[in-house]
């Protein structure tokens, strides 16, 4: 039996840690349901540079091409914020997205309702609410050139690039239209479109696209607009669809409508089942090494690896169903923890979440 290949690129600070519970789940899974995973871990990021001297090395490159499905931890942190762009742990991350064409990046935005009291917002504000933010991963301020400093009149000035051509609008859009017509049937397209060339072009052929989906019911919302409806009625969203840097940050704004940032997970696609699959959070140096970081976020990647990348939509549910387990049966990370819950590490959160797959 060939098995299924992850690249697993655990990465930088707590990406280590949350990474490997999700290893440890997944190999539960594979017990439980009779899959062979085959784990191939490679360097990236911080991690990658110091030892390589690069932030992807090019075996890293290589194990990901030869696999179906890469399970990233986090990259970045104080230690490399001086090296030259390049060579940044971040560059990592943006050249596999590129590299790989992953242009759709999936955020499921989800309350379990024992965490209803872990969020600062308010309980009638929070009930039911499930929201998919549906971002564009390859183009935009990322990517877009030039991309430089320059000098101009005796002072430093920098620029950055917001490109976006129609066919990688379009196929965004598509990507986010199919989504919402498999769930509640509605959309909201996110831009700025009063001041933006881009955002003009973006609801030009968001518009062109919906005319294909009838069935979806559709809108488009200024990004400001969006960032304050989201705090105010979070409910009335079902899919958000925008570009990649508002969606970079209206993901991590919805973060805190589940309690804590380190319960949302992410899939990077590009439709052909590859795919890519990391927490939204970041690598918490502050953090890293202790133990108390949530591998949450990371588990629940996992099962959006095995919905997205290798189709196994049973397995993905008992994942999710074990965390959803786990949470009600009191246990909390800290950055989760309330009172009168059970405080738990790291590595007990992932191996509660490990039993609770054999229920
Ligand atoms: C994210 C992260 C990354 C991004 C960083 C680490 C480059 O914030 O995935 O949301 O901005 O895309
Ligand atoms: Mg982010």
């Amino acid at each position: 039996m060939a098995g299924l290949k992850v690249a697993v690129l655990p990465g930088d600070g707590i990406g280590q840690e949350v990474t490997e519970e999700a290893v440890k789940v997944l190999e539960v899974v594979g017990k439980r349901f009779g899959h062979r995973f085959v784990f191939r871990e490679a360097l990236v990021g911080g991690t990658a540079y110091d030892k390589r001297g690069v932030p992807l090395p090019e075996e890293t490159l290589q194990i990901c091409r030869d696999s179906q499905a890469i399970l990233l931890g986090a990259v970045g942190g104080e230690k490399w914020d001086n090296l030259p762009p390049h060579l940044r742990p971040e560059a990592a991350l943006l050249a596999l997205r590129k590299n790989f064409q992953l242009f759709a990046n999936l955020r499921p935005v989800i309350l379990f309702p024992p965490l209803i009291s872990a969020s600062p917002i308010k309980r009638s504000i929070l009930k039911g609410i499930d929201i998919m933010i549906v971002r564009e991963l390859t183009g935009g301020l990322y990517f877009g050139q030039p991309k430089e400093r320059r000098e101009l009149e005796g002072e430093r000035v920098a620029v950055d690039s917001m490109v976006y051509s129609e066919s990688e609008i379009k196929r965004i859009a598509e990507v986010a239209f199919q989504i919402a017509r498999g769930r509640r049937k509605l959309l909201h397209s996110v831009d700025k479109a009063n001041i933006l060339e881009t955002s003009r072009l973006w609801r030009e052929v968001v518009n062109e696209v919906a005319k294909s989906y009838p069935d979806v019911k559709f809108y488009h919302l200024y990004v400001d607009n969006a960032a304050m409806q989201l705090i105010r009625n979070p409910r009335q969203f079902d899919v958000i669809l925008t570009e990649n840097t508002f969606g970079d940050i209206l993901s991590d704004e919805a973060a805190m409508l589940t309690g804590s940032i380190g319960m949302l997970p992410s899939a990077s696609i590009r439709g052909d089942g590859f795919g890519m699959y990391e927490p939204v959070h970041g690598s918490a140096p502050d953090i890293a090494g202790k133990g108390i970081a949530n591998p949450i976020a990371s588990i629940l990647s996992s099962a959006m690896m095995l919905r997205f990348s290798f189709g196994l939509e049973e397995e993905a549910k008992a994942i999710e169903e074990a965390v959803r387990d786990v949470l009600e049966m009191g246990y909390r990370t800290p950055d989760i923890m309330s009172k009168g819950k059970i405080q738990v590490s790291t590595k007990e959160m992932g191996d509660r979440i490990a039993q609770a797959i054999f229920k």
